[in-house]
């Protein structure tokens, strides 16, 4: 039987945990707040925006939106305003946390503003001194959201990363890097694929565990994985495809063939929400 690792009970448990967290600073007269920048308004980002932000005031977090989104002005010159705008933020002591909805434009230096974030009101984690201290091994204070979801995930279902295998496939700055990171920090033997990647085949099913973030819909087939049941495999693909939110996995066709799979949606997506409330608590509790 293929367990399936839905994240829904372990996301609420948790998140009543990050509730009582977010109470110690109301009772100090705090009320914690998050402010969010998005450049444009790419649909599927006001969609994350929206996941977060009805978590975040579930948990009596305030919630702030600041959206750039002007077609007259030019790239440089929105680059400019999100500048000063976090600038703003950073001297903005009612502001607890904050974070860049990706993507930005492709024209501006994703690293550049990362880096202008204060690293304590840093919520993805991406300023460079922040993941410095990931790259360092230490997995427990803040961390990119996504990856910290996934090891919250294995974690809790008793899944060992610890002398294991696992192929990671993306090496994106926000999730595949970070991810095999992580894993190296958890003692996991860790083989980082990517677009150039010859034989993709041969790295997944040599894996104890595969872990995908690639975005393209049911890419990740039955000829990709032992039929053994022995391999666990994480999704964090999200695609729609005819109105349907799909994975990189071909999950109906590897039910029954895994030993377990995360299930899209309900598994990686509601865990990275979870954990961006949890370092928002971690950066509160830094002052
Ligand atoms: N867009 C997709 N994933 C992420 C993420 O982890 N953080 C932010 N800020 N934007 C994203």
């Amino acid at each position: 039987m293929t367990e399936i690792l839905a994240s829904k009970n372990l996301v609420a448990t948790r998140l009543a945990e990050v509730a009582e967290g977010i109470l110690v600073h109301k009772k100090r007269g705090i009320t914690p707040k998050m402010r969010v920048f998005l450049v444009g308004a790419n649909p599927a980002s006001l969609v994350y925006i929206g996941h977060k932000e009805r978590k975040a005031k579930s948990l009596g977090i305030d919630f702030e939106l600041v959206q750039l989104n002007d077609d007259n002005a030019s790239e440089a010159e929105l680059e400019k305003r999100l500048e000063k705008a976090i600038i703003d933020t950073n001297h903005d002591d009612s502001i607890h946390g904050t974070f860049i909805q990706l993507p930005l434009p492709k024209s501006f230096s994703r690293q550049k503003f990362f880096n202008l974030i204060d690293p304590k009101k840093d919520l993805d984690c991406f300023h460079s001194l922040n993941i410095g201290k990931v790259y360092f091994g230490n997995n427990d204070l803040l961390a990119p959201c996504t990856p910290k979801g996934i090891l919250t995930l294995l974690k809790d279902s008793k899944i060992e990363m610890h002398g294991k295998k696992i192929t990671v496939i993306g090496r994106s700055h926000i999730v595949g890097r970070p991810m095999a990171m992580m894993l190296n920090n958890e003692n996991a033997t860790v083989n980082l694929c990517h677009r150039y990647t010859k034989n993709l085949s041969e790295h997944t099913k040599n894996a104890d565990i595969i872990i995908s973030a690639v975005g393209k819909p049911r890419f990740l087939t039955a000829e990709y994985f032992r039929d053994d049941q022995s391999q666990v495999l994480v999704d964090i693909g999200i695609t729609k495809v005819d109105g349907k939110i799909c994975g990189d996995m071909d999950y109906d066709n590897l039910i029954g063939k895994v030993k377990a799979i995360t299930p899209v949606p309900g598994g990686v997506g509601p865990l990275t929400v979870l954990s961006l409330m949890e370092n928002l608590v971690t950066l509160l509790n830094m002052d």
